[in-house]
């Protein structure tokens, strides 16, 4: 069988790079997505795979990304919806700048979804397809506190996107999920965080190359552990 292929956007560094270097030990072709292209070429040239530049805000990008993967591959397998921001440290919501709120939902929600909406026809019609959605605890309504507004309405929105797209797409092979890979040592995380990024990134690994009779539309940490939307 060909070696299945594999899509991880931010995957330039952090929890994306660790997944893309994961994927491409395990035999995936990786498809190493960055903003930068200097750093894409880069991280693509460390792990063993191939560089594409996109940042999951532009519209033409996500085209591109899709004639690319087609040209090069004819098919992908995986896709790993992994860029995002966090803009509103430590900020309350009854304060945030609506524009940081925005900016925000433009990166985490909307980039993911554009990039779904882009790639689930060609899964479809090759009847496989893994996305998924680089979530967090902190797009959990359950477990909401103060704070950090932006970022937890982008990643409740990115977890209903998952829901919606899961149910849509049950019976044609492509299985859609949202990830938290925990407290990851990273930009993002910062030095206290306890996982290193290889451990963080076994969540996105196990959604990414689940069994034809994995789950859909579910919310997970690490290996498979449920948890409340
Ligand atoms: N670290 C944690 O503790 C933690 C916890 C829960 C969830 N997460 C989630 O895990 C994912 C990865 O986070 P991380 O900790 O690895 O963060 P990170 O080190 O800050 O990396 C973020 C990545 O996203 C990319 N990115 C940002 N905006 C983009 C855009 N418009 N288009 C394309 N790429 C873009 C960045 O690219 P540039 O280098 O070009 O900026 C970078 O590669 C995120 O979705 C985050 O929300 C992280």
């Amino acid at each position: 069988m060909e070696p299945r292929v594999a899509l991880i956007t931010g995957a330039t560094r952090g929890i994306g790079y660790a997944a893309a270097a994961r994927l491409a030990a395990l035999g995936y072709r990786v498809v190493v997505a960055g903003r930068d292209p200097g750093a894409a070429d880069r991280a693509a040239a460390e792990v063993g795979g191939v560089p594409l530049v996109l940042d999951v805000t532009r519209e033409a990008d996500a085209g591109r990304a899709v004639a690319f993967v087609e040209a090069e591959f004819g098919r992908l397998d995986a896709l790993v919806n992994n860029a995002g921001v966090l803009l509103d440290r430590e900020e309350a919501g009854l304060g945030v700048a609506l524009e940081k709120v925005r900016a925000t939902l433009e990166v985490n929600a909307l980039g993911a979804l554009r990039l779904a909406q882009a790639f689930a026809p060609m899964m479809v019609r090759q009847r496989y397809g893994r996305i998924v959605n680089v979530s967090s605890i902190m797009g959990s309504l359950a477990q909401a506190g103060p704070g950090y507004l932006a970022y937890r309405t982008s990643k409740a929105a990115l977890n209903m996107i998952t829901r919606v797209l899961a149910a849509e797409l049950t019976g044609t092979g492509v299985l859609v999920n949202a990830v938290h890979p925990g407290w990851v040592r990273t930009r993002m995380g910062g030095p206290e965080a306890p996982l290193s990024p290889e451990e963080g990134a076994r969540a996105l690994v196990w959604a990414a190359t689940l069994p034809e009779d994995g789950p859909t539309g579910g919310f997970f940490q690490g290996e498979g552990k449920p948890l409340p939307w």
